[in-house]
């Protein structure tokens, strides 16, 4: 059982002429909960989807504990729970009736009442699904992916469109999945909800991968470069980043003392995870083609 419960080799999607994904290799151990971080349109969905088994790849190899979910096996179904982008089958039955239908879909179901409990649905059990707000709805296909008792749960973009609250219960319900041993593949456009939940992360972006590994790895080996910055004697901001600034804030400061001046606007930062998000993500088709980031397993 110590085989990885995810393996992605080489995968491409492409729509038509547009390759939405190029080339991406990851894999999930059991038990990981693992993050694919990249703005819209990065290729999370459809690489989420391949693995579901919703999606042809265009090529590639991929593993779903042991099988290949491009040939849909039955068994695949009942050991995978999933709560797609866009939810919302029911309508006009109450909460606990719909998850009580999805129950009977499975061989060995989670018991309604601490699914909902788990969800944070409690109190509206008794609740018409078409009036629950947005972020309800969320908990409710997230109920809907847990009653089968899935050992490998999908989740894409779990909370987006939830309000703080309801992020944070969300939360809380996906850090008891990791606690119950559950495998888990989320897909975010939040960095702070990567950083919070994953114990490793892919950022993607353009259908490729940027960098991937923990979140911390991904900062702190951001943080070796320094930035730094200052307003040069023609009062143009000027700006470095080096391993180390303290040749180069010697050289400024002693220069500037020497002129019995000083060095105007001196800032010397070292960039966190967000930093290293914004910068891989802004710019990726030139950085992908002219200068790549090594993927950090
Ligand atoms: N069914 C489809 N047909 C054509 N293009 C698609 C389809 N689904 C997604 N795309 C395109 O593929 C790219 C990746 O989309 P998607 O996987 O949904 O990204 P994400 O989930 O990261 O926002 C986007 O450019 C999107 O427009
Ligand atoms: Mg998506």
């Amino acid at each position: 059982m110590s085989s990885p419960a995810i393996e992605v080799c080489d995968l491409h999607k492409s729509y038509g002429t547009h390759d939405a994904v190029r080339g991406i290799d990851f894999s999930v151990a059991r038990g990981e909960v693992f993050g694919l971080l990249g703005p819209n349109g990065a290729g999370k969905t459809t690489t989420v989807e391949i693995l579901e088994g919703y999606r042809e790849r265009t090529r590639g190899e991929v593993s779903v504990l042991g099988f290949d979910p491009g040939e849909r096996p039955a068994e695949l179904r009942v050991r995978v729970g999933i709560v797609l982008q866009a939810g919302g089958m029911y309508r006009f039955i109450t909460v606990r009736e719909a998850v009580a239908h999805w129950a009977r879909l499975y061989p060995h179901p989670r018991d309604v009442e601490e699914v909902i409990a788990v969800a944070g649905l409690q109190d509206k059990a008794e609740t018409r699904v078409r009036t629950l707000s947005g972020g309800q709805a969320r908990r409710l296909d997230l109920a809907l992916a847990l009653v089968g008792d899935p050992e490998l749960i999908f989740l894409d973009e779990p909370t987006t469109g939830f309000d703080p609250a309801a992020r944070r219960a969300a939360w809380e319900t996906i850090r008891s999945l990791r606690d119950l041993g559950k495998t888990v593949l989320l897909t975010t456009h939040y960095l702070d909800e990567a950083q919070e939940l994953c114990d490793r992360v892919a950022i993607i972006k353009a259908g490729r991968i940027l960098a991937i590994g923990r979140p911390q790895e991904l900062g702190v080996g951001a943080a070796t470069r320094v930035r730094v910055s200052w307003r040069d004697e023609e009062g143009r901001l000027q700006e470095r980043e080096v391993e180390d600034p303290t040749a180069l804030v010697h050289e400024l400061t002693s220069a500037a003392v020497a002129r019995g001046a000083s060095v105007t606007e001196l800032t010397v930062v070292r960039p966190s995870l967000e930093d290293v998000y914004l910068e891989l993500t802004a710019d990726a088709a030139a950085s992908v083609t002219a200068d790549p980031v090594p993927a950090r397993a």
